[in-house]
């Protein structure tokens, strides 16, 4: 017999389906805490390699640790030789969300480590795979345009924005491009339990490896409702072109309903504060620069869409972290195919985090394997089943 009286939750909003300590999303107040520092305040302030610290290990950096941990990105700074060559043997078409998350379990192929049951071997595989998830995804941007990859650079002092930066143009980036970078990274490392993230605990809770996991990650992120919305917010922007167009762009867009990308989130019911601080950084980067364009067109499809979204469903909806970053990216000359890879270089941070806490039991004493049920609502023919009528060969 069927229970009928048990929950259905589509989407399971709302639903809490485990402890974490590593970050709080407030949607209601637009607040966004990484181990209880604030976005902003981590955005003015701290470096990706901090964060990166701050995420995994769980507290800030004091004393050496810092240095410690460029120590080791730099020294993951390499890409195995078996890697180079797999991508060299990809299809130069190929999508380069699917190149970055077909990479990820070759990683655990060339690691001694991967499987281990130890909390700082699997830390060190993921400071590893961080490294390298940034050095493979600008090779192979480098590769599908006929180029070789570069040289990674070991060096400590080197930002881990720079490197991929320069894995990507093969040259060293100016200080105000690693900068941008760097914040970019800051702003895109960690959303609680969204759906790539959700991905990524639902197999560590397996107690598959990290890399099995990461890459679940990535496959959900790819997706046009998650991380593929940058690149979607950069079509539509290219699509509308002109400032006056703005208007029956949406109209027409909302007639045929579709989405106007970059505008809503799942728990923001107010502003999204990475989409502020983007949206402030867009102006100041943009600023006198021919893709200023894209920024006044943000702002313009920001009014309209938001508009007509509480005129015609009494939504209040507001720019998610998407919206902005697309003319960033843009500006800093980024293929609109990579954006979501961005945001995967970003993010691998706080995958692992999860990984590691879901993984090492380290919010909550006994996780579970993630198991939800389905209502079956398929054929059914009585308590024995349905009758299957066999066939001649
Ligand atoms: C992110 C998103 C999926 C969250 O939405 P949600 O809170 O789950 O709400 P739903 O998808 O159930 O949508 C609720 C209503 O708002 C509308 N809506 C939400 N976002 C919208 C948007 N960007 N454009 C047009 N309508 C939108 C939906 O059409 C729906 O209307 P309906 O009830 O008449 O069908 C949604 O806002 C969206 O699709 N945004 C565009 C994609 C995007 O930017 N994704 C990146 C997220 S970080």
């Amino acid at each position: 017999m069927l229970d009928e009286k048990l929950t259905k939750n589509i989407g399971l909003r709302g639903v809490t389906v485990a402890d974490s300590a590593i970050s709080l999303v407030d949607g209601q107040a637009g607040r966004l805490l990484y181990r209880g520092f604030s976005i902003q305040e981590l955005a003015q302030k701290a470096s990706y390699e901090e964060i990166i610290f701050l995420l995994l290990a769980g507290a800030p950096p004091v004393d050496a640790a810092i240095s410690q941990t460029r120590e080791d990105l730099g020294r993951h700074r390499v890409l195995p030789k078996e890697i180079v060559a797999g991508l060299k043997s990809l299809p130069l078409n190929a999508g380069p969300m699917d190149v970055v998350q077909g990479v990820v379990p070759a990683f655990a192929a060339t690691d001694s480590l991967c499987g281990s049951d130890d909390r700082q071997l699997v830390y060190q595989s993921c400071l590893r795979l961080i490294s390298g998830f940034a050095l493979a995804a600008a090779a192979w941007q480098r590769i599908r345009l006929g180029k070789e990859p570069v040289e990674p650079l070991p060096d400590p002092d080197i930002s881990h924005a720079a490197s991929f930066l320069h894995g990507m143009w093969g040259r060293i980036p100016t200080k105000g491009e690693a900068k941008l970078m760097d914040l970019l990274l800051i702003l895109h490392a960690e959303h609680s339990f969204n759906a790539s993230t959700f991905a990524v605990r639902e197999v560590a809770s397996t107690k598959a490896h990290l890399y099995a996991a990461i890459s679940a990650g990535v496959g959900a992120l790819s997706g046009p409702l998650h991380g593929g919305a940058n690149a979607r917010v950069m079509g539509m922007l290219l699509d509308i072109a002109e400032l006056d167009k703005v208007e029956t762009w949406v109209t027409e867009r909302m007639a045929a309903k579709g989405r106007i990308m970059g505008l809503g989130h799942a728990v923001y019911k107010t502003e999204d504060p990475r989409a502020a601080i983007l949206r402030q950084t867009a102006e100041k980067v943009l600023a006198g620069k021919k893709e200023e364009k894209w920024f006044r067109l943000c702002l313009e499809v920001e009014k309209v869409g938001r508009a007509k979204l509480k005129a015609e469903k009494n939504l209040e909806i507001y720019p998610n972290v998407d919206f902005y970053s697309s003319p960033v990216l843009y500006g800093l000359g980024f293929p609109i195919d990579m954006f979501p890879v961005f945001f995967a270089v970003s993010r691998v941070a706080g995958w692992c985090a999860h990984y590691l806490e879901e993984r090492f039991a380290e919010a909550q004493p006994k996780p579970a394997l993630y198991r939800p049920r389905a209502n079956y609502v398929g054929r059914l023919c009585g308590t024995e089943g349905c009758p299957w009528i066999a066939h001649e060969q």
